[in-house]
């Protein structure tokens, strides 16, 4: 059977674990070149292109810390260096209070570090590896598919999350503009909104630090089981094909059903 992105280009950040390994994985399968990106964790960045090599697609890894607009610029010129063009773009890389890396903590006790990081990398990081994006896509002339993830936390506030929150929802805002200023030129902007997926790290972490929350977590969500990375990988391919080609500015949550209780 064809492959539906066959010749076709695509960039993920955040590739190195969870939900970007996964779309990234996916996009090679149905024929697109990808480009694997991450900050620091390079080795999962690697690993990930082994991964779609060994499976007998193509990718390349290209580091790129989003809150550095040079780097998301850089991600693009690579992109297009290596392979041509840019026609899709899965805009993934986040940092969430996974109770590890970043820590639950009510607004009183909020760091200014911890604040600004959040905010700097979900979504000043969205927002610079959109802008080089739609200003590549608007040069090709061809269009493009750009998908963002958000979280079902823009739109239902968990204590201790504040900052998470009002990154992810602030997404919608910059992809409502996004959708817009692109629709003339053919370049789509769509928003996913992960429920709790296990196999990331953000999930893992969490779990780890609060092993209640599974059964807590699962109960809370109709269908009964946590998401996989290939659930958001689904609504990322069903955004960049030509099932979609009429929807943009649009917010899908694959939650299992969790946000419609
Ligand atoms: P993860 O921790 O496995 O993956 C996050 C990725 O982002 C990693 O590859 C990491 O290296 C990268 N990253 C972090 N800071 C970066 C930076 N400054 N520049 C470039 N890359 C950076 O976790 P997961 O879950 O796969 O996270 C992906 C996205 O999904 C995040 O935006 C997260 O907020 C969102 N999300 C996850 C949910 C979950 O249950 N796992 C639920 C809702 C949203």
């Amino acid at each position: 059977m064809a492959k539906q992105f066959k010749g076709k280009v695509a960039v993920v950040t955040g590739a190195a674990s969870g939900i970007g390994r996964g779309a990234a994985l996916i996009f090679a399968r149905e024929g697109a070149k990808v480009i694997v990106t991450t900050d620091s964790n390079i080795k999962g960045g690697e690993e990930t292109v082994n991964m779609i090599k060994a499976a007998g697609g193509e990718a390349a890894f290209v580091k790129c810390d989003v809150t550095k607009e040079k780097d998301a610029e850089n991600m693009v010129a690579q992109a297009v260096a290596k392979y041509g063009s840019l026609d899709f773009a899965f805009n993934n890389a986040g940092i969430g209070p996974d109770g590890k890396r970043v820590p639950l903590v009510n607004i009183v006790d909020t760091p200014a570090e911890l604040w600004l990081k959040t905010i700097d990398i979900n979504l000043n990081g969205v927002f610079w590896c959109t802008k080089h994006e739609m200003k590549q896509m608007m040069k090709q002339k061809s269009g493009g598919s750009i998908v963002i993830t958000s979280s079902i936390g823009a739109n239902h506030a968990v204590p201790g999350f504040s900052a998470y929150d009002a990154s992810k929802s602030g997404i919608f805002g910059l992809a409502r503009c996004a959708a817009l200023e692109g629709a003339k030129y053919g370049i789509r902007v769509n928003t996913v909104c992960p429920g709790p997926i296990q196999n990331t790290l953000l999930t893992e972490y969490l779990l780890a630090t609060n092993p209640a929350m599974k059964t807590g977590m699962s109960t809370k969500i109709p269908m009964g089981r946590l998401g996989e990375p290939e659930d958001i990988a689904g609504a990322v391919m069903y955004f960049c094909s030509d099932s979609s080609k009429f929807v943009t500015g649009q917010i899908l949550c694959v939650d299992g059903g969790m946000t419609t209780t």
